[in-house]
């Protein structure tokens, strides 16, 4: 990891041939004290999740399938905005080291030609008030693999895109540069500035959208991200209505 220049991201990784998942492995390092920027990586994890209950498809080699550890003094409902942050950061590290600029689909999937090359898993460890730690899990596809069939047609790889070979460990050295700067950013300026680059790198503002949430599934023009980070659609009938979970298929 010689590109890395963090002082405390990728400081120490933890890097494992297989794992179920590499959010759980950092859970369990997070319980044993570990400290903020502690980082795990897998070749392989054999119980990848996704968001909404999800799996993650993982194989060995083919990806980036990393967690960060932070543990920011600040209450649960700032959580969802560190998952926008660590949009950002990623999207910001592939752009520096591949050129490509990938979009944000609200909340953090990274779409590149329309298609999804990272998505993002936040879970948290909190008390009523305040946040004993978040980690902070990305799926990088990289190398050309046979998706499964539910992925298929919806999901790419840098390699893919980019016809040649990607350094994964170069990249994950500039993704995790572009972490600790957001994130430091984050700490002393509040979530605006990182608001302002997730507006800037957003595909899905603008935009006529389905949502389907656990509140049914709702039609209309994405027109705003919330303050809590949630996404505001006009529905069809002309309402506001900010959902701060869900999944959101771009209709045109
Ligand atoms: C999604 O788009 O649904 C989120 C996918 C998140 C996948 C990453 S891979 C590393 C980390 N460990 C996991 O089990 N999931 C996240």
């Amino acid at each position: 990891y010689s590109l890395l220049t963090t002082n405390f991201i990728g400081k120490k990784i933890y890097h494992y041939n297989h794992l179920t998942s590499t959010n759980d492995q950092l859970k369990k390092l997070a319980d044993e004290g570990k400290g903020e920027g502690t980082v795990v990586v897998a070749e392989q994890q054999t119980a990848g999740k996704g968001r909404l209950g999800r799996s993650w498809f993982s194989p060995p080699g083919a990806g980036i399938w990393c967690s960060v550890l932070l543990r920011p003094t600040v209450s649960p409902a700032h959580a969802p905005k560190l998952t926008l942050l660590g949009a950002v950061a990623v999207a910001e590290g592939i752009e520096k080291y591949t050129g490509l600029q990938p979009g944000i689909k609200w909340p953090n999937d990274l779409l590149v030609e329309g298609k999804k090359v990272c998505g993002l898993l936040t879970e948290m460890r909190a008390e009523v008030d305040s946040i004993n730690y978040v980690t902070l899990g990305f799926g990088i596809n990289i190398k050309l693999v046979d998706f499964p069939e539910e992925v298929k047609g919806k999901a790419i790889t840098l390699e893919g895109v980019l016809g040649k070979k990607l350094n994964r460990v170069g990249l994950l050295a500039c993704i995790l540069n572009a972490f600790e700067k957001n994130y430091l950013l984050f700490l002393s300026k509040g979530f605006s500035p990182i608001r302002g680059k997730w507006e800037e790198l957003n595909v899905t503002l603008g935009k006529m959208v389905t949502v389907t949430s656990h509140s049914g599934t709702v039609s209309g023009e994405a027109v705003a991200l919330g303050d809590g980070g949630g996404l505001v659609v006009r529905t069809d009938g002309d309402e506001l209505k900010e959902f701060l979970s869900g999944e959101v298929t771009l209709s045109r």
